[in-house]
């Protein structure tokens, strides 16, 4: 039986656990605030909340597209559709700063934007940028977004002005929520002590790709949600290395404040990957296994020479080269019945130097035409001791440039080198036309990708001029 708080109210369901929370909601509890899109993830009109106990008994909420979300994953849980923020015989700060700025207009959208928005309100730290982000899901057609940008800009000066940070008799007092919040970790606390579902069927990370092609399949079936397994779901750094379980998101990647000693351009890399609801549920395992040609995270991954561990269903476990998984067009190192438990990396030294690039049509929440990544080192006199070059959109798997990067190896850091790997680079990739592009306009892309890394990192040995 699953169990969660629906806004103020403790149900028991004994649907299969692969059911749609969206439907749920929608057609068993008639709350039908939370609204029907595209039910692929893309518009946000179905965004609900969804709050998360911690063992320090604070609790962390989460906007999702509860279209793409299996009802297993709220086990334990407190999900917040719009009705759930009403406060009694008033609007909520938010409701009201919206309807001041006429940030609705015919009024299909707002539900998720207004969800988003208090989303964004449990966050310790507000910022004009992070609060434009939590609604970097949410599609509106009737208003233009000038309007709604001026609503958050708003609400994050009321956060900021009432020094609200994340607290959450704070925003009970000043009207972000309803009073009942207050209870609610008490209640969910109760609730983890109660029996845990059981795993079973088909294997969902966070859901947002199996969802989308494989919805009819799977939500009347029971699922094996893996991302509700703890060991899955830990970001371990022990001796420069980095473990990452399968079922880590985006989200959680960029709440671990460790690796931006390592990177530090974190935020601007993944804010460039889908929106702040699906970053908060897609898995770097359904990433990998996904294995489509522009996963971000694969391309990511694969410029740091990662790792996977993976078990068979005994619990034996073997490992990986990610470069060696992709082996053709969706076709990976993967038998029956194994699962990915977790990817590791050595983190970058000091004389290492790490970059991401994405090209998409959209710059927020569209995959990519193609995307690089790029991770270099230099010794002191200016030699690459060891390059790794990833590049998405240009073959038929997420693709290393094996070649590009062994003719860069041991040769000086210097312009010339650089543009004659290019020539290299350009017989190692098989783009095709498709609807993000043509092969021509890909290879233009990657190209300009290609010398971007160098141009971004090393601006004294080559610019754009070197390279018309
Ligand atoms: C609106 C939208 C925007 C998106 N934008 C982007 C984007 O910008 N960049 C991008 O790269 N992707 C994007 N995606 C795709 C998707 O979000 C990612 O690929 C995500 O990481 C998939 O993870 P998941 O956990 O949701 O996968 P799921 O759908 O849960 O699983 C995908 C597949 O992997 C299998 N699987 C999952 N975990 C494991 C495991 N540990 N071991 C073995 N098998 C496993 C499942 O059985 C399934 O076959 C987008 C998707 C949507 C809906
Ligand atoms: S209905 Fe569009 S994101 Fe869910
Ligand atoms: S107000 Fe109509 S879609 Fe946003």
């Amino acid at each position: 039986m699953i169990e969660f708080i629906l806004n103020n109210e403790l149900i028991n369901t004994d649907l299969p656990s692969g059911s749609i929370l969206l439907d749920f909601i929608r057609s068993e509890e008639k709350l039908t605030g939370t609204k029907i899109g595209c039910r692929e993830g893309d518009c946000g009109a179905c965004t609900v909340l969804v709050g998360s106990i911690n063992k320090d008994g604070s609790i962390d909420y989460k906007s999702v597209t509860s279209c793409l979300t299996p009802i297993a994953s709220i086990h334990g849980k407190h999900v917040v559709t719009v009705e759930g923020l009403n406060i009694p015989n008033q609007l909520s700060t938010i409701q009201s700063i919206f309807k001041e700025n006429n940030a609705t207009q015919c009024g299909f959208c707002t539900p998720g934007f207004i969800v988003s928005l208090t989303g964004y309100s449990f966050n310790s730290e507000t910022s004009i940028l992070g609060i434009l982000d939590s609604v970097s899901g949410n599609i509106c057609r009737c208003t233009g977004y000038k309007s709604i940008e001026k609503a958050g800009i708003e609400i994050s000066g009321v956060l900021i002005d009432n020094n609200t940070n994340g607290n959450i008799s704070n925003l009970i007092r000043n009207k972000f929520i309803p009073e009942y919040f207050a209870d609610i970790p008490k209640r969910l606390q109760e609730l983890g002590n109660r029996k845990q579902i059981i795993n079973k069927g088909i294997i969902v990370g966070g859901g947002t790709d199996i969802y989308v092609t494989d919805a009819d399949n799977i939500q009347n079936t029971e699922i094996n949600l893996i991302g509700y397994n703890n060991d899955f779901s830990k970001i371990r750094i022990e001796n420069d290395i980095c473990t990452i379980g399968a079922g880590i998101t985006p989200s959680d990647i960029l709440n671990t404040k460790e690796l931006f000693i390592y990177f530090p351009e974190l935020v601007s890399f993944f804010k460039l990957i889908s929106s702040k609801q699906i970053r908060n549920m897609g898995t770097l395992g359904g990433n990998i296994v996904n294995a489509s040609p522009i996963a971000d995270l694969s391309i990511f991954f694969l410029a740091l020479k990662s790792n996977l561990t993976i078990s068979d269903k005994n619990g034996r476990a073997r490992l990986v080269l990610l470069r060696d998984f992709f082996k053709s067009y969706k076709n990976i190192d993967l038998q029956d019945g194994e699962i990915i438990l977790n990817l590791s990396f050595k983190l970058p030294e000091k004389n290492q130097h790490f970059n991401f690039e994405k090209v998409s049509k959209r710059t927020h929440l569209d995959i990519a035409s193609v995307n690089s990544a790029f991770c270099i080192s230099i010794s002191n006199n200016n030699k690459i001791t060891d390059i790794s070059i990833s590049a998405g959109g240009v073959a038929p798997i997420p693709l290393l440039l094996k070649n590009t990067c062994a003719f860069l190896k041991g040769k000086v850091l210097s312009s010339e080198n650089i543009r004659k790997a290019h020539c290299v680079l350009k017989e190692e990739i098989s783009p095709i036309s498709d609807i993000r592009g043509s092969e021509e306009y890909k290879r233009l892309l990657l190209r300009q990708l290609y010398y971007g890394h160098f141009i971004k990192l090393f601006p004294e040995i080559i610019s754009i001029s070197d390279i018309k």
